[in-house]
């Protein structure tokens, strides 16, 4: 089972910015970031750090996941950042997001901070969750080891724009296909390499941004591609793109429907007529259709459809 907390759309907030914060409270976003990575500036690390834990403390979040990307472990800052946050805020973050995993000890060295500091802090043992953000071609290769790290993880984020540049990508365009590339998707492989690794072991998979924050209609079919082979959700950078990612990564009613349909047909066919197969109208239904079912059945219930 696939952990259960809803990311069809994830904000991501820069942590310096208090006006972006403030306005963040307003947006119907199922979980949100505060950034202390590559959104804010070496010079602003530290007060970014403090106006992060105040938010958290402060509340007004509803019933949004609420996270902090940390600093990647190849820099200063990681370790303050956990501390900071895991010991002012404790009480009030769900998850920390560690970009740039490159491998399973990055997020071994995260779970057993977090463990000492839960102690320390007495916050119930396991509170805060992990979500590795694979963005590079090392972590690519080793998401298998990574998403087996830690219980504490939740889910695996694909990083985009940073994949791309790690990968001498010749393209500019963070989450559209390279120019000249057109035999298909360049990012299917990619897709689909953290998707088993999230799948294998329960975690969900988050799509990464779409940087031409205005172009909703663009952002729509970069999402409706994730969306597609099974991925949760993805990140959000602008008012724009956020009813596009609660629709894209929701099922449509029509399909909603049929998936509820299909779950009654099949209870009513095990249990009153003892059959294993049965037919719906024109289609043949039999215990892996249900499964199939469950899932869009799932995701249309947590979407209140
Ligand atoms: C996100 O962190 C990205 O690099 O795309
Ligand atoms: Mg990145």
């Amino acid at each position: 089972m696939v952990a259960s907390r809803s990311r069809r759309s994830v904000l991501a907030v820069p942590g310096s910015n208090p006006r972006f914060i403030e306005k963040a409270r307003g947006l119907p976003v199922d979980a949100f970031f505060l950034d202390l990575e590559d959104a804010v500036a070496p010079s602003e690390k530290e007060g970014a750090r403090a106006s992060v834990v105040a938010a958290l403390n402060e509340g007004g979040w509803g019933g949004r996941v609420r996270a902090v990307r940390v600093n990647a472990l190849d820099t200063e800052w990681t370790y303050r950042d956990v501390i900071a946050v895991a010991e002012g805020a404790g009480a009030h973050v769900d998850c920390l997001i560690l970009p740039k995993v490159t491998g399973a000890e990055q997020v071994r060295w995260l779970d057993l901070l977090l463990t000492q500091i839960e102690r320390a802090s007495g916050l119930e043992p396991g509170r805060i969750g992990i979500e590795a953000q694979i963005e590079d071609a090392r972590g690519l290769v080793n998401v298998d080891e990574i998403a087996a790290a830690s219980p504490r993880l939740e889910a695996l984020v694909y990083g985009p724009a940073d994949f791309m540049a790690s990968i001498n990508m010749k393209s500019l365009v963070v989450g559209e296909q390279p120019p000249g590339y057109d035999v298909g998707d360049a990012y299917h492989y990619v897709l689909m390499r953290i998707l088993m690794a999230a799948r294998a072991n329960g975690l969900q998979a988050i799509d990464g941004p779409y940087l031409q924050v205005r172009d909703a209609d663009a952002f729509r079919r970069s999402a409706a591609r994730s969306a597609a082979l099974g991925f949760d959700g993805k990140w959000v950078l602008h008012p724009l793109q956020v009813d596009a990612a609660n629709e894209t990564y929701a099922p449509g009613q029509a399909d909603y429907d049929h998936a509820e349909r299909i779950l009654d047909a099949y209870e009513h066919a095990t249990t009153v007529q003892r059959r294993g197969a049965v037919m719906l109208g024109e289609e043949m239904l039999d215990e892996a259709s249900r499964k199939m079912a469950l899932v869009i059945a799932h995701k249309g219930r947590a979407a209140g459809l």
